[in-house]
């Protein structure tokens, strides 16, 4: 399927592996003119390798701290304006809610909503003059349910979304949509840290904890990044241009309700 976005630049923050990797690799596929980030040279390499195997395209890479002003300005220094900007980076550990510190409660706010709200500051004005503009935050199904450890998660990605809940309409009418996608439990190194954290911490073989974890998803299987990107991409398509100010999860059922 065309997705008639071919020619256009896309910056995929935190895109060196895992769910970034995949929107990035996607876009890719549909012949946007995409740069990868991350904080390691050497894994922002392999994943440019990789995207030229399997899509035939070349893709650049900036390497830099992404919630960071600096790291930020690094970035669109080497991708300038771009049409399409998906906000993603680490998230922050699983902690329990009395173990947090204030510096931690600080860093989780500053990489889960002010990094993409500046990133959305940055690009929004051209991506508005150009009356083209697709903005993905990539937050978690966390906003929408809790989940143990992750009370930083679901607050500072619940606040970005309201923060945004106006912005978006208020760019609407320029073309220029935003939108959170939700991921519920996808199989990437952050997924399978986790279990392997679980595991130790427990005393439990890790293939335990994701049998359990699986059992909890009415799909019965984990999501695969291919997935999530492949959705990304077409939410970033000009078939998506009436898409805008909403939280879209992709969980395999996993958050239950009846809307
Ligand atoms: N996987 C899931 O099931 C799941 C579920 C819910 C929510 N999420 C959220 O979705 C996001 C992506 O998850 P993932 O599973 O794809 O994680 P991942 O496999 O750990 O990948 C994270 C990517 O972000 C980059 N990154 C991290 N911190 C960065 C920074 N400060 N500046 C620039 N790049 C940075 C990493 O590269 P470097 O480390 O080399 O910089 C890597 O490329 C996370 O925020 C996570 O909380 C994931």
């Amino acid at each position: 399927m065309d997705l008639g976005i071919a020619g256009k630049k896309a910056l995929v923050c935190g895109s060196s592996r895992g769910l970034g990797f995949a929107c990035a690799s996607a876009l890719a596929q549909a012949g946007v003119e995409v740069t990868l980030n991350g904080r390691d040279r050497q894994s922002l390499t392999a994943g440019a390798k990789k995207i030229f195997e399997t899509r035939n395209r070349k893709v650049q890479i900036a390497v830099a701290d992404i919630g960071t002003e600096l790291g930020q300005n690094a970035v669109l220094a080497k991708c300038p304006n771009p049409d399409i900007l998906i906000n993603n980076n680490g998230g922050p550990p699983f902690v329990e809610f009395q173990s947090l510190s204030k510096s931690d409660i600080e860093k989780g706010l500053q990489m889960n909503m002010i990094t993409p709200i500046r990133m959305i500051q940055k690009t929004l004005d051209s991506m508005v003059a150009k009356g083209f503009g697709r903005i993905i935050n990539i937050t978690s199904v966390s906003v929408k349910m809790p989940i143990q450890g992750l009370d930083l998660s679901s607050g500072a990605r619940a606040g970005l979304s309201s923060f945004l809940a106006g912005v978006s309409r208020s760019v609407a009418h320029r073309g220029v949509t935003i939108n959170q996608l939700l991921p519920g439990y996808f199989l990437t190194g952050r997924l399978k840290e986790g279990f392997r954290v679980n595991a130790e911490k427990n005393g439990v073989p890790e293939d335990e904890i994701s049998h359990s974890m699986i059992q909890q998803v009415p799909a019965k299987r984990l999501g695969e990044p291919e997935e999530f990107g492949q959705t990304c991409a077409f939410l970033c398509s000009k078939f998506a241009g009436y898409i805008t100010g909403q939280n879209i999860l992709i969980d395999g059922g996993l958050q239950k309700s009846a809307f």
